[in-house]
């Protein structure tokens, strides 16, 4: 089977879905690869890179999918609509994969299913032990947790740690975080390492004890509330306006207070939930430091705007980067890739290097989201 890596084409996009090193492993099964020219450059792989480890290079997109029975992506393919028809080059019955946005994109898996395409969404995979070598929501949230809180540092105009030197003391910096999923977590992680007090607050109880256990301390709005907040796939719950006040009320004291506050705070499906309004905005200092890593989804900070730093009346900083791990290119790739790697080789026979679906296979249901020109997810018919 042969299997192509195309380019990324969206904006702020520098990942690559496939690796010198994942690519050694696809063909060591019996695949042959090729790559677009210049796919993995902005992460600083070049095309000599990968002819190196046997892979073959395309000079565009078109040539490299013409005979691909699979085509690796970070992200969804455009479609007509959006500037760039990436759908129309594939090979009608070929599979591909990508983070697609799924539950929000429906029209471009209308797009892929017309064109015969058999596509799987790579953040529908089930978060189950045996799927935790594919989830790329972890791998680039991880990252992302750790580079927000690298540039609310950079651009911090003070130290975070405590420092007591002959000229004086300096107070650790104050850190808050919104959500403590996979990158709250490991913001918390990050901002303990640079010697920042950290607090955290999740709708999820669950949440207190792996904050605790980096050493942050966790704010409790509501314990019932919050023992229920969680569902059977491990994701927060929309919550309801009177937890949504009692959050607010005892969140805007430590706001306040904070030096760097940080949001992650995500639900699956739907808009990101609005955390930070514009009067805890107003009520921090100058030179406080704001990340709102949801801002893709709408934000969680009121007065965010996606791929711009905002710089408030009251002098408070507001960055809404979006594609955050796109920022860490070389390591997001390198463990995007190795997501798609551990996924693909699941459905690839050793040897002989075809393709060889278990359609039964719970991470392939969950994921396949279009097949033989059909919207198959469960999540996106009726
Ligand atoms: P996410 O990216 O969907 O959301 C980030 C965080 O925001 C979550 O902790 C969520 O509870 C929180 N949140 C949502 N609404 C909020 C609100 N109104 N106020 C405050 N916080 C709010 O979640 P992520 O990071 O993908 O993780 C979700 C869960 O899945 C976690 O329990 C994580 O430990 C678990 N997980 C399990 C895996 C596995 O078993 N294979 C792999 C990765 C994560």
């Amino acid at each position: 089977m042969q299997i192509a890596v195309l380019k990324e084409r969206r904006p702020h996009e520098t990942r690559v879905a496939a690796t010198p090193d994942t690519i050694k492993k696809l063909i060591g099964l019996g695949c042959s690869v090729v790559v677009e020219t210049g796919a993995g450059a902005a992460a600083s792989m070049s095309d000599s890179d990968y002819t190196a480890v046997g892979a073959t290079i395309a000079a565009n997109a078109g040539s490299a999918v013409s005979g691909a029975d699979l085509v690796v992506k970070v992200q969804r393919p455009m479609t007509a609509d959006e500037g760039t028809d990436e759908i129309a080059a594939l090979k009608s019955g070929s599979y591909i994969m990508a983070q697609m946005n799924a539950l929000t994109s429906k029209s471009m898996a209308q797009a892929l299913a017309a064109k015969g395409v058999n596509a799987f969404a790579l953040e529908l995979m089930p978060r189950i032990s045996r799927a935790q070598a594919m989830d790329i929501l972890s791998s680039q949230s991880n990252l992302a947790g750790y580079k927000a809180v690298i540039d609310a540092a950079a651009t911090f105009g003070r130290a975070m740690p405590m420092m007591m030197t002959a000229a004086g003391t300096i107070a650790p910096a104050r850190v808050l975080i919104f959500g403590a999923g996979v990158a709250g977590l490991q913001a918390i992680a990050t901002a303990k390492r640079m010697g920042a007090v950290v607090y955290a607050t999740d709708v999820r109880y669950a949440a207190k004890e792996q904050v605790e256990s980096l050493g942050g301390k966790f704010i409790v709005v509501d314990e019932a509330k919050m023992k229920a907040a969680e569902t059977s796939g491990g994701y927060a719950k929309e919550m309801d306006d009177d937890f949504k006040q009692k959050q607010a009320a005892a969140v805007a004291a430590e706001v306040a207070k904070s030096d760097i506050v940080i949001t992650t705070a995500l639900i699956p499906g739907r808009a990101a939930p609005k955390l930070v309004s514009a009067e805890m905005v107003h009520s921090m200092k100058a030179g406080s430091i704001i990340v709102d890593l949801a801002v893709e989804t709408g934000g969680n900070v009121v007065g965010s705007v996606k791929d711009q730093v905002v710089t408030t009346e009251n002098g408070a900083i507001i960055m809404g980067y979006s594609n955050v791990p796109a920022r860490l290119p070389r390591d997001a790739s390198a463990l995007f890739a190795k997501n798609v790697l551990n996924f693909a080789a699941l459905m690839i026979e050793k040897g002989s290097g075809n393709l060889k679906i278990n359609f039964d296979d719970e991470l392939v249901r969950g994921t396949l989201i279009t097949k033989d020109g059909q919207v198959v997810h469960p999540s996106l018919v009726g």
